[in-house]
C-alpha cells in the first residue's frame, strides 16, 4: 500500500476511534465536557496530530453551574405546550414555536420567530448567533450584508445555501442586536438541539465566538477555537469567524478561508467513507 493510502486509512480509524470513544463529549484542546462534567485529559506528551491515540487519564471536575447574569432580567419560562418536542418534521417544529412566548421580551419586541431555513436532510448545518434586522423582518437566517457574505464563503467551497441548512442559537431578534442572555439561551437551546438531532448533519459549522462558546460551553477566545475540529453533541464542528466580523476586520478573511477549506476537505473525506 502506497504512503499516501496508508495515510489516509490511519487517519479515518483516528476519527473513528475518537467518534467512538467521544461521541456526545464536546472537544476542546485537551479538555473535555461530558454535559456539565469537566474532564481534563492530562496526556504526558504534548498535544499533537496523534494525541487520540494515546490513552489518557481522566480527571473529572465538578458540575459547572450555567452561569445567569444577575443583572439581565428574569426571563420566564412559560410555553405551555412542549409538543414541538414530538414533531417529525421540520415544517411543523417551525409551526409549533412559531409565537413561542418563553422569552417574554424578546417574544414581546420580535416581528417573528426565525426559525431556519435550508435542505432538511443537510449534511452541513452553519449556526449563526441571533436574527438581526434583516431576518427579523423576512423571517429567514442571514440574508442582510452578514448573511450575503456567508452565502458568497459557502459557494467559495462548493456549496449553495439551499444544500447546508443554516440556523441561529436564538430564533428570535434581541432588541437593538444586543447579545443574547443566558436566560435567552437556555431558553432556545433546545430548539437547536432538535434541529440537530432531526437534521443529524455530519458536520457543523459555527460562525462567530457566540456560537461557538454556546454550543462548545466554553469561554475560549474564537482565535483559539478556529481551525480544528471539535465535537459538539456528538457531531464534528469546526469553528470560523462570524461574517459580520469578517466585514469588520478583513484581515480575519484568510485564516476564515482556512477554516472553511478544512471544512470542505472534512466533508470529502467523511463523504468518500460513507460512499
Ligand atoms: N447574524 C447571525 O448570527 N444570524 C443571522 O441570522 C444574521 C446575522
Amino acid at each position: 500500500m502506497n504512503k499516501k493510502n496508508s495515510k489516509i486509512i490511519d487517519d479515518t480509524l483516528n476519527y473513528l476511534k475518537f467518534y467512538k470513544d467521544y461521541k456526545d463529549y464536546s472537544i476542546y484542546k485537551d479538555e473535555i465536557t461530558i454535559s456539565g462534567l469537566s474532564a481534563a485529559l492530562n496526556t504526558k506528551k504534548t498535544p499533537g496530530k496523534n494525541q487520540l491515540n494515546e490513552s489518557p487519564t481522566v480527571t473529572y471536575i465538578p458540575e459547572q453551574k450555567r452561569q445567569i447574569n444577575l443583572e439581565s432580567p428574569v426571563v420566564k419560562s412559560s410555553i405551555d405546550s412542549e409538543s414541538w418536542i414530538n414533531c417529525n418534521s421540520l415544517e411543523s417544529f417551525a409551526n409549533e414555536i412559531r409565537n413561542c412566548p418563553k422569552c417574554e421580551i424578546l417574544s414581546r419586541t420580535r416581528k417573528q420567530v426565525v426559525f431556519g431555513t435550508g435542505n432538511p436532510k443537510a449534511d452541513i448545518v452553519v449556526v449563526g448567533e441571533a436574527p438581526g434586522a434583516d431576518e427579523d423582518v423576512q423571517g429567514k437566517p442571514f440574508v442582510g450584508r452578514a448573511g450575503k457574505l456567508l452565502t458568497d464563503i459557502l459557494s467559495a467551497i462548493n456549496f449553495s445555501r439551499e444544500e447546508v441548512y443554516i440556523c441561529n442559537i436564538l430564533k428570535c431578534r434581541p432588541p437593538e442586536n444586543r447579545n443574547p442572555l443566558p436566560d435567552e439561551i437556555a431558553n432556545c437551546e433546545p430548539y437547536l438541539f432538535k434541529q440537530l438531532e432531526m437534521i443529524k448533519p455530519m458536520l457543523i459549522l459555527a460562525v462567530g465566538t457566540f456560537a461557538a462558546q454556546t454550543l462548545l460551553k466554553t469561554k475560549e477566545p474564537l482565535g483559539k477555537m478556529r481551525g480544528k475540529f471539535h465535537i459538539c453533541n456528538g457531531i464534528k464542528m469546526m469553528v470560523t469567524y462570524h461574517p459580520a466580523a469578517l466585514l469588520r476586520n478583513p484581515n480575519w478573511k484568510r485564516p476564515a478561508w482556512e477554516d472553511v477549506k478544512l471544512l470542505r476537505m472534512e466533508y470529502d473525506k467523511l463523504k468518500n467513507l460513507n460512499n
